[in-house]
């Protein structure tokens, strides 16, 4: 089964674009909302995955909190009226500027990554005068079965702070007087399908806790980062993951101590269904064995196939010819500008529009002018 969109309204614009469906986002962040209220869980949106201004306006309009990694994410959040108190600042390598920019708008929380980055945020904060709140993202070496490039839960990333270091860590932070120890923060990777990585996550929490607290150490928060999976194979099929499974996954298991908060950060499964990619075949080229549908949209408007090889389901939505079998190419001068090889597509012509679903979540936020191409225009299905 094919999405439902406005093709008429299509034919008139300038291709290639992005096109976001605001009634599922909006249904997606009624359950965000539901199933994170059955336990009070606080959620910050992981604006990484989508920046786009009405996106985030809408996110924050929902009520949810902000998880940034950029001086410019941090701008973007407060602009699109994130209140700095549901802010979290992520990122192995915080810019002085960045760190500032955080402290003058009192953030709720630094996540701190390493011994070094702890200094400066101490530092700055004492030139300013404030007490940083800072938790401390720790690697809890938890698989999370997905794409190695999107893995960071295990040991010697560059992300967080080992396991092995953590009470020294905690140590040299205690002896320090502008920042303070609020939380733990985690997460294990992106696109996790399987609850059983979660489910390790909130065990491995327990036994993190129970350490500290043989040394008298408890955290008020605690932030299990994003990560949740969409099913890009069949984005029709259940386009609301499965945030019911994944909070009660998490709150079976974990054991809180009295007045202890729930963090989460999810990015891809709040915005992921709800944005496709609208291209346009330019030729069709018919080899000796293949066919390639040569497209007007290649990775620099979508770049998650060509970094990730990763799935996006293509449909021809102005066709229902029979079915041809394509390679789907973008202009590119690269080779590696290939969207999918032997993709099942109603017979391409020239014009013909191809969606790419499942795209809101790292795709447009993704995209360069490599090649001197234009930035893709977003259009909304309630203004369009
Ligand atoms: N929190 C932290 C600390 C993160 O590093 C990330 C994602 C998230 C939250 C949000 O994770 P999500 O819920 O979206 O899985 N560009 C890649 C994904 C990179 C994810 C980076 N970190 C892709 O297109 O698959």
């Amino acid at each position: 089964m094919k999405g439902t969109f406005p093709i008429d309204k299509f034919k008139t614009l300038r291709t290639p674009f992005y096109y976001y469906d605001v009634e599922l986002l909006q249904k997606t962040l009624d359950v965000v909302k539901t199933e994170a209220g059955k336990y009070d869980y606080n959620i910050h949106y992981a604006v990484k995955a989508n920046a786009n201004p009405r996106i985030l306006s809408i996110i924050a309009s929902n009520g949810l909190g902000a998880d940034c990694v950029s001086g410019g994410e941090i701008q973007a959040s407060l602009d699109a009226g994130f209140p700095a108190d549901k802010i979290v600042f992520a990122g192995v390598g915080k810019a002085d500027w960045e760190i500032n920019l955080g402290l003058d708008n009192d953030i709720f929380c630094f996540n701190v990554e390493s011994a070094a980055e702890l200094e400066i945020i101490n530092e700055l904060a004492a030139a300013k005068g404030k007490v940083a709140s800072v938790a401390l993202r720790v690697n809890p070496e938890v698989d999370a079965h997905t794409h190695a490039k999107i893995t960071t839960g295990m040991k010697e990333n560059k992300f967080g702070i080992n396991l092995s270091q953590l009470q020294d860590v905690i140590a040299v932070l205690q002896g320090m007087k502008n920042v303070k120890l609020i939380g733990l923060h985690f997460h294990i990777g992106s696109q996790i399908t399987d609850m059983s990585s979660f489910q390790n996550l909130a065990i491995r929490c327990n036994e993190i806790q129970e350490e500290l607290q043989e040394k008298g150490i408890t955290v008020e928060n605690l932030n299990f980062g994003g990560g949740l999976g969409i099913d890009y194979y069949h984005p029709n099929h259940l386009p609301v993951p499965a945030f019911e499974t994944y909070f009660s996954v998490i709150h079976k298991l974990l054991k809180l101590r009295p007045g202890q908060k729930v963090h989460f950060e999810p990015g891809r499964s709040i915005v992921g269904q709800c944005g496709n990619m609208i291209s346009q075949v330019l030729y069709v080229k018919r080899g000796e064995t293949k066919n390639f549908a040569i497209l007007d949209a290649g990775f620099t408007e979508l770049i998650r196939p060509a970094m990730y090889d990763s799935y996006h389901r293509m449909e021809n939505i102005t066709s229902n010819e029979t079915i041809e079998v394509y390679d789907v190419v973008g202009p590119i001068c690269e080779s590696s500008d290939v969207f999918g090889k032997d993709v099942e597509l109603n017979e391409a012509r020239r014009g013909d529009l191809i969606a790419f679903r499942s795209a809101g979540a790292y795709g447009e936020v993704m995209a360069s002018q490599y090649n001197c191409r234009s930035l893709p225009l977003a259009y909304f299905s309630d203004t369009i």
